[in-house]
């Protein structure tokens, strides 16, 4: 099993839909080759998680890196992993920005700001962190997505 995690930046500012959007197509393709994965969106940039296979971790990538809706990227992290950190989540998509706004106060405290929104980090263990924050906090009752 791999994880690929990268960070690019959005040619268009970001919004709800566009998140949704890219989510939505995704869904299908990734569900068919067994990648999972989350896409975390601030108001400029991406940061996203792609766990599968070799090959299907990699085509997606493929793909993903020639989208000129997003410029930019880097590789943060391309990993071996004993399991998935985000099984059974198909792409879910997360606004880090005004949609989420106690979110994005929380975790620019925390992770630093970038362009007057949440700075995503170019560590790995720093975007791991942050992505497990995510996790804990989709459980509080007042998460919207
Ligand atoms: C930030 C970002 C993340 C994306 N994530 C995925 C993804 O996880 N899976 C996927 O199939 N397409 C994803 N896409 C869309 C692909 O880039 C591409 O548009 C889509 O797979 C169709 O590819 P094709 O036109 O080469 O068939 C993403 C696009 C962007 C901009």
């Amino acid at each position: 099993m791999y994880r690929i995690i990268y960070k690019s930046r959005s040619v268009a500012p970001l919004d709800w839909d566009m998140v949704l959007s890219i989510t939505d197509a995704s869904e299908e393709t990734n569900s068919r080759c067994g990648v999972t994965g989350v896409l975390l969106a601030s108001r400029t940039h991406y940061l996203q998680v792609l766990e599968g296979n070799f090959e299907d971790v990699n085509a997606v990538f493929r793909r993903i890196a020639r989208d000129d809706r997003h410029t930019e990227l880097s590789i943060v992290s391309f990993s071996v992993v004993d399991a998935r950190l985000f099984a059974g989540w198909g792409m879910r998509g997360i606004g880090a920005f005004d949609f989420n706004k106690a979110i994005e106060a929380e975790l620019m405290e925390k992770y630093g700001q970038e362009e007057g929104g949440v700075h995503f980090p170019l560590e790995e263990w720093q975007a791991l962190a942050m992505l497990n924050d995510i996790k804990m906090m989709q459980k509080l009752p007042d998460w919207k997505r």
